[in-house]
């Protein structure tokens, strides 16, 4: 009955990677195919920097720098996220958790109910390197191009003609500071996820399209399994 129940709602997972692996590009895809939210720590963290708050001030210092905002900001960020009705049916978290001790935040914040699926999307270094220097986002929607696959008019957004722009920390130190850090936080949090024995891993190389289907088998297969 209670896998049953679990079933009838949409999948909590959470996507890891590199910067640059495709996690908010399949993210959003992934929310949509399952109809519930995509909930992304860079980008409410960027939206709180454009309002231009004193906490998004002091979060703009952290992210153009390349570094890790601080553990108890974010934590206090997606709790108040999950907290809102429309995260009660499942939700597809990117970017979080990062560190392990947000995975021990958030599986308090879930209990008794844990991650499904931590669906960690592997690519090469030198791939995300090509992807994160020809990175574009919408400056007001925060949809993602690349400069091989801008949208149809050059400089501004397909869904709500917003200007296009380069992220901050899109340049090369801050690019290389962020994958250094990955790679010291990355083993603690893969070994947590491996524990708990929800850890996949997918290859994020081949088109968006073949990441996507990947991406969703794995989670259509992990919740056939029977609730731990
Ligand atoms: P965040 O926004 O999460 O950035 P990130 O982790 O650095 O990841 P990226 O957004 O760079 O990469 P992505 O994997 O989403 O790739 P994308 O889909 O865009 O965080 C930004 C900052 O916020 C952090 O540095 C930190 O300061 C702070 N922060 C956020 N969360 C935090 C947390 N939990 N704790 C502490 N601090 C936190 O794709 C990249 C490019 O590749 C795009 O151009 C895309 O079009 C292209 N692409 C994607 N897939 C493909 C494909 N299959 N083929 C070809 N091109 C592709």
């Amino acid at each position: 009955m209670e896998h049953e129940r679990a079933l009838s709602s949409g999948p909590r997972v959470t996507l890891l990677g590199k910067q640059g692996a495709g996690k908010g590009t399949q993210a959003g895809r992934v929310a949509a195919h399952y109809g519930v939210p995509h909930i992304s720590t860079g980008d409410m963290l960027r939206a709180a920097a454009a309002a231009g708050t004193s906490f998004g001030r002091r979060a703009a210092e952290y992210m153009d720098a390349g570094d890790l905002v601080p553990d108890n900001v974010v934590i206090g960020v997606v709790a108040e996220r999950l907290a809102e009705d429309d995260a009660c049916g499942g939700f597809v978290l990117d970017g979080f958790p990062r560190t392990r001790s947000q995975a021990e935040e958030l599986q308090l914040l879930l209990a008794p109910n844990d991650l499904e699926a931590a669906i960690d999307i592997d690519v090469p270094i030198p791939v995300v390197m090509r992807r994160l220097s020809g990175r574009r986002v919408c400056g007001v929607c925060g949809a993602i191009y690349h400069v091989d696959h801008p949208p149809k008019h050059k400089w501004t957004c397909d869904a709500d003609g917003g200007e296009i722009i380069q992220r901050q920390d899109d340049h090369e130190s801050a690019i290389l500071r962020r994958l250094n850090l990955y790679e010291q936080e990355i083993g603690p949090l893969i070994g947590h996820y491996a524990g708990l024995g929800i850890l996949r891993i997918v290859s994020g190389t081949g088109t968006v399209e073949e990441v996507l289907s990947r991406i969703i088998e794995c989670i259509d297969d992990a919740r056939r399994l029977p609730a731990r």
